[in-house]
């Protein structure tokens, strides 16, 4: 289905985001792989959690992929490990539920990730604790020209907040490898990942999680707090005070303001520690 309405600040967890040309609702894979075969140029939205869109919009389809199919089942299992299919448009907290109710240990890192499936693997979501590459056996992916392919985990070529495959790609579902433990040792590490979570990111305000990837070994938050730039403001957006990785938006923040922030640190950091930061987040034009 396309739709002409629709607004991206409505869709995105940053809350900034102007009309696209058109939004596409496909509801199977078919109709999906129809579609883009046949667009030059569109943007794939998952949950939006790691997405910064124009005031303006963009002058391309948006493909929203939460009418796809859901899927979220145990396919094979041993004594000791699990096997979870699970396709995109699952979110990575209804797929942690599933694992803390069944007492299925690996994905806790996600506990307070937001987004969905499809995003944590196309951009190998995680934190030093983890990450979807790490637990991620198979995939399904669908080809900008349009062809369905399983493929294993290492043909996907999973780096650190990146993945090897053609822009425009449309990962569709992952098989996960897992271990059986407890119901109660998974519920109290996701309990202790939220609480550390709660005490140092800003989850009460609308933010698009880290800005940068971390330059190995250091943290990109702990550099942009050292060259002293916490609680700067452009406009309605400002450094958080207490991650410096986040942006939030308190209300009514414009892209630019954002992108002005974004282009700070940058400079910031470079200059104060000679370290070129790298955008984690994804920015649309
Ligand atoms: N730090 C500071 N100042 C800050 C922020 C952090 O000094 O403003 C210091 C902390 O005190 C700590 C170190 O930097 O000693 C690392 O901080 P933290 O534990 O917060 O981890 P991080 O490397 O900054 C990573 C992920 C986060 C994830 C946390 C979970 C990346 C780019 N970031 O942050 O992921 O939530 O670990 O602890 O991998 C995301 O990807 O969107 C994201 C937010």
């Amino acid at each position: 289905m396309i739709k002409k309405n629709g607004r991206l600040c409505e869709m995105t967890t940053m809350r900034v985001g102007g009309k696209p040309s058109s939004f596409f609702y496909p509801t199977s894979y078919q109709e999906l792989a129809n579609f883009i075969y046949h667009s030059p140029h569109y943007y794939l939205l998952g949950g939006g959690s790691n997405v910064l869109a124009p005031d303006e919009g963009v002058a391309a389809t948006v493909i929203k992929l939460d009418r796809l199919p859901k899927i979220l089942k145990v396919v094979k299992e041993t004594e000791q490990e699990v096997w979870i299919q699970a396709s995109a448009s699952i979110s990575k907290f209804s797929f942690l539920s599933f694992c803390k109710d069944l007492g299925f240990s690996g994905m806790e890192f996600c506990a307070g990730i937001p987004g969905n499936i499809g995003g944590g693997l196309a951009m190998n979501a995680g934190t030093p604790l983890g990450d979807f590459g790490t637990m991620t056996e198979e995939i399904l992916i669908l080809f900008p020209q349009g062809k369905l392919e399983k493929l294993p985990k290492e043909k996907v070529g999973f780096g650190y907040r990146s993945v090897h495959v053609p822009t425009g790609a449309v990962f569709l579902e992952g098989v996960f490898k897992l271990k059986k433990n407890t119901k109660e040792n998974v519920s109290k590490t996701i309990q202790s990942i939220l609480k550390h979570r709660q005490e140092t990111q800003p989850v009460s305000h609308s933010n698009c999680g880290c800005i940068f990837k971390n330059p190995t070994p250091v943290s990109a938050g702990q550099l942009i707090d050292q060259a002293g730039l916490k609680g700067t403001r452009m406009g309605h957006a400002q450094i958080s005070n207490l991650h410096a990785n986040f942006i939030i938006n308190k209300g009514g923040a414009r892209f630019d303001d954002i992108i002005s922030l974004i282009s700070l640190a940058k400079k910031t950091v470079q200059e104060k520690c000679g370290v070129t930061l790298e955008e984690e987040v994804k920015i649309w034009s």
